[in-house]
């Protein structure tokens, strides 16, 4: 049956080729003709506009356009590599006739998602006809996948093209180099002299004074699911630097069953596969942490907590927010759940096979879960976002990862966080859950989770960060100063999105404009993360440019997991389609439902209909 499926797939992939990517044959035909070379072999000593002596790195003011890489020379200027970047001329500003005529052929990515999240009549139609959706969920994950670089090219301790970038994988990956050192500024030579006051910056930009709750009901569950999932993979090394990170390329629920061999190896119970449990108040808990060997926590050291409230979690964060501490252990019961089903069907197996096969049931879970409800939600496409990684197979779409420095930092998204979260009538304020699980315990976990259901997140906007994560939100701009990131218009154009002409382009709000027009000088100085979290709302969960560069390094963080290759997609891998149909039928609301001790009602990411 699954074979099947896959050479369907396959079969409709050539065809719809045909459809989808009729416009792209158009323009390379054209090329084919008319190309000329894209490679400029003259370099630029009489570049028009670049001064004649400098007394800095003339790559700076970032001369080579259409992502063209600027290399210094020994005589202060610069030499612009335009290879296959489809432009030629001394600063890769000329088109060849391919890229003029994708440019104008091509719709803007603004237009396209304007598209995707209106129409729903339209999209309810293309969601019907099988061949067109897979046809156009093959171009989301080829088109967005083709946006990073694999293998990797940079890493943030050097401006340049390094062997580190690949072969140290204790890098995070990196979109675009760092800004150049000694540049005349912090970006370049846009924008002034210095970077502005981070606190000043803080308390006229972010800083919440009145909560603005999110525009598409998203509620706490999402907002804590963001948290906990992202965390298999962001592992930054703060005791070495934000460059570094102890992570692996992506999803390998090291979240769930911890990063190291010994980790793992302490949080099993040795039987059936299972991972280890203790009852409480009659219901299902992870270990205490005195119970297990060779686990460590991030348990603060100053704050007294009795050994019956601490807990063994695959991360060592997990037990400080109760929301955390929830999904842990909703995710230990249904990986002994996974491991029952798979005891009925494999009586045979011993501990160690059942406990593999089901780790690589609940990564295709997690996978399943993230595309399909979670990222569906985030981005409000009425498309319906589907996963399925035979869609991949045969494409030049490759199974390998690296996770991004810029990532990270995009997914600091702590105005989701509300004030409070009621919990069975009491109100919790966002220090009152500060390192502890006590509501969980107090309330039990099925009262926790419908707290979460019910209680509304932030909106991802300026002005909407909780004073008490000021230093969360202080650390991650510091860090995007050390790191030497360039400006969020240089990001848009990496990703392929027309730069912002004015700060009233990315505010669209005259007032917040003018605040950091002040603050900056020149759009072309707005820090990456600032710019993310001031573009101006737009349909999704989080601004436009967020959508357009979160989404690629999800679909491929997501798409290019091992088990989505084709030699692991395939039922023996999960233990025969028993396993393989857990999987392919996973949902956010099953997760839940099948692992709550009372039952469950409204599980989902948005807060029920009718909730003030
Ligand atoms: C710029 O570079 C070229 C080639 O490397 C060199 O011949 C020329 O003298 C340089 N111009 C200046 C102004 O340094
Ligand atoms: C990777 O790079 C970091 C930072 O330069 C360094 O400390 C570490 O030793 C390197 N690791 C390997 C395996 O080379
Ligand atoms: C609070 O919890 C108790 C016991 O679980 C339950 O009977 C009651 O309905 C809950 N109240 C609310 C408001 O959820």
């Amino acid at each position: 049956m699954v074979k099947s499926m896959s050479s369907d797939g396959h079969q409709e992939d050539k065809r719809g080729g045909r459809v989808v990517f009729g416009v792209a044959g158009v323009v390379l035909a054209a090329s084919l003709l008319f190309m000329r070379s894209p490679v400029q072999d003259t370099p630029t000593s009489s570049s028009p506009g670049a001064p004649a002596v400098l007394d800095y790195d003339p790559c700076c003011a970032y001369p080579c356009q259409n992502q063209g890489v600027c290399m210094r020379l020994p005589t202060n200027n610069y030499t612009c590599d335009c290879t296959g970047t489809d432009h030629y001329g001394t600063n890769c500003d000329i088109p060849t006739w391919t890229a003029w005529l994708k440019k104008n052929l091509k719709p803007d990515p603004e237009t396209i998602h304007n598209l995707i999240t209106s129409h729903s009549w339209f999209w309810a139609i293309i969601n019907r006809i099988p061949f067109l959706h897979k046809r156009i969920m093959t171009y989301v994950y080829l088109s967005r996948g083709d946006l990073v670089d694999s293998p990797p090219t940079y890493e943030s301790d050097h401006s340049y093209i390094t062997l580190n970038a690949y072969y140290n994988e204790s890098y995070y990956g990196r979109a675009l180099p760092p800004v150049p050192e000694h540049c005349p500024t912090p970006l370049g030579v846009k924008g002034h002299r210095e970077y502005p006051d981070v606190d000043t910056l803080i308390k006229k930009i972010f800083l919440r004074k009145q909560f603005i709750p999110e525009p598409h009901d998203t509620n706490i569950l999402f907002q804590y699911y963001a948290q906990h999932f992202t965390h298999q993979f962001f592992w930054t090394d703060y005791e070495k630097g934000p460059q570094l990170t102890k992570g692996n390329g992506g999803v390998d629920v090291s979240n769930i069953y911890g990063l190291k061999e010994q980790d793992r190896r302490g949080l099993r119970s040795g039987h059936r596969g299972k991972l280890l449990t203790q009852v409480i108040n009659g219901e299902e808990f992870p270990p205490y942490l005195k119970d297990v060997q060779g686990i460590s926590m991030d348990y603060p050291p100053h704050i007294p907590i009795p050994d019956d409230s601490k807990f063994a979690l695959g991360h060592p964060f997990f037990a400080l927010l109760p929301g955390l501490f929830a999904y842990s252990t909703i995710w230990v019961r249904e990986h002994n759940r996974v491991c029952d089903e798979l005891f009925k069907v494999h009586p045979d197996w011993d501990d160690e096979r059942l406990y593999q096969t089901a780790r690589l049931i609940i990564i295709g879970e997690v996978i399943k879960i993230t595309i399909e409800d979670y990222v569906q939600h985030l981005s409000q496409y009425n498309l319906r976002l589907t996963f399925e990684p035979h869609l991949t197979h045969g494409t030049r779409f490759q199974y390998h990862n690296r996770i991004h420095a810029e990532f990270n930092h995009l997914y600091h998204w702590h105005p989701l966080v509300s004030d409070t979260l009621h919990v069975n009538g009491t109100d919790y304020g966002i220090m009152d859950m500060a390192y502890s699980t006590a509501p969980i315990f107090k309330h039990g976990l099925d009262n926790f989770i419908h707290a979460m259901v019910n209680t509304r997140a932030g909106a991802l906007t300026t002005r909407n960060h909780a004073p008490v994560l000021y230093p969360v939100l202080k650390k991650v701009i510091e860090n995007g100063r050390r790191l030497r990131f360039q400006g969020i218009n240089a990001y848009r154009q990496r990703f392929e999105m027309r730069p912002f002409t004015s700060f009233q382009d990315l505010t669209g709000d005259a007032e917040l404009a003018a605040e950091l027009e002040e603050l900056y000088g020149d759009i072309d100085a707005v820090e990456y993360y600032v710019g993310l979290l001031a573009e101006r709302p737009g349909p999704s969960v989080t601004p436009l440019s967020m959508v357009n560069m979160g989404g690629p390094w999800s679909v491929k963080g997501l798409l290019a997991n091992p088990i989505c290759s084709p030699r692991y997609w395939k039922p023996s891998t999960f233990g025969g389609e028993e396993g393989f149909n857990i999987i392919k039928t996973a949902s956010i609301q099953k997760l839940f439902c099948l692992n709550m001790k009372n039952g469950c009602q409204n599980i989902a990411f948005t807060v029920p209909a009718g909730t003030p």
